[in-house]
């Protein structure tokens, strides 16, 4: 009887233990995610706010560094409030220091196009700029961490932006229905070829602001060179996905 008791108390904190083991490591996960997340949309205002200068003909040298658009992207994050770094462990770190060294490295790599004195509209606008960096990002970390922006699959432009099938179904039977609260992330733990892995993935919608490019009349070429997608302000228009590989 005394035995059993124990082994049943043993057992209960075993269970208790494995519980909050793997919602302690998830929850790490979730704010790696986020972090990822946050300092690539800083990175990506930080190009918006910019966009006029880069896009300016009359100017030649603008002085828009990788480290002056690191260094406002950091400020950008921080302003949001999600600069703390202590909780995180040193392996964490490094992934945070390989998405700056990316961010800075596709800005410095794209000097002479920003500064091209006589041409308009570069092409250097936030979605590729981001699309550089994540690839650049898995360059330097792939076995431990992927980033992608990719949308529904009607809508994306970029084929290298194009959903896998798990981004696919997250999209539609969730962020497309019409009961998920708008803004919530989706995460689960799945498989990745074989490993075991952490996926995470944010929606984000259009602003007024994308639809010069996104919006109406759908169809007509944007200044991209892309058909616009006829989108409205408030529509689903992607999402950040973010797989952390164990
Ligand atoms: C100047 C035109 C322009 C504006 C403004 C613009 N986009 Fe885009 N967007 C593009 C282009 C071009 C691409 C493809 C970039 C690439 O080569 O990867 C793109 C790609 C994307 C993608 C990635 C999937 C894909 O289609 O390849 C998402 C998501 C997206 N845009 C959302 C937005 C949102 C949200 C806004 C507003 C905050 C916005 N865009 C503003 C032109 C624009």
């Amino acid at each position: 009887m005394h035995r059993r008791l124990r082994c049943g108390v043993l057992l209960t904190a075993l269970a208790f233990c494995l519980f909050a083991g793997v919602a302690v490591g998830e929850s790490n996960d979730v704010a790696i995610g986020e972090r990822l997340a946050a300092f690539l949309r800083a990175g990506r205002s930080v190009i918006s706010s910019h966009q006029d200068l880069i896009n300016d003909p009359a100017i030649g040298t603008k002085n828009l560094t990788g480290q002056r658009v690191v260094a406002e992207a950091l400020e950008t994050f921080g302003r949001q409030g999600s600069s703390a770094t202590e909780t995180f462990s040193q392996s964490d770190k490094q992934l945070f220091d390989a998405q700056i060294e990316a961010l800075r490295e596709i800005v410095d790599e794209h000097q002479k196009k920003i500064d091209a004195k006589g041409v308009g509209f570069k092409g250097f606008i936030p979605a590729t700029f981001a699309r550089l960096v994540n690839e650049r990002f898995e360059e330097k970390v792939g076995d431990r961490a992927k980033m992608k922006v990719t949308g529904p699959v009607d809508l994306v432009r970029n084929r290298k932006a194009s959903p896998d099938s798990w981004e696919q179904s997250v999209i539609e039977q969730k962020f497309l229905s019409p009961g998920w609260p708008k803004g919530q992330s989706f995460i689960e733990a799945v498989e990745v070829n074989g490993h075991p892995s952490f996926r995470m993935l944010i929606p984000e919608y259009y602003s007024a602001s994308c639809l010069i490019c996104h919006g109406m009349p759908k169809g007509e070429v944007d200044v991209t060179g892309y058909p616009k997608e006829g989108a409205a302000e408030g529509d689903l228009a992607g999402a950040i996905s973010i797989t952390l590989f164990k």
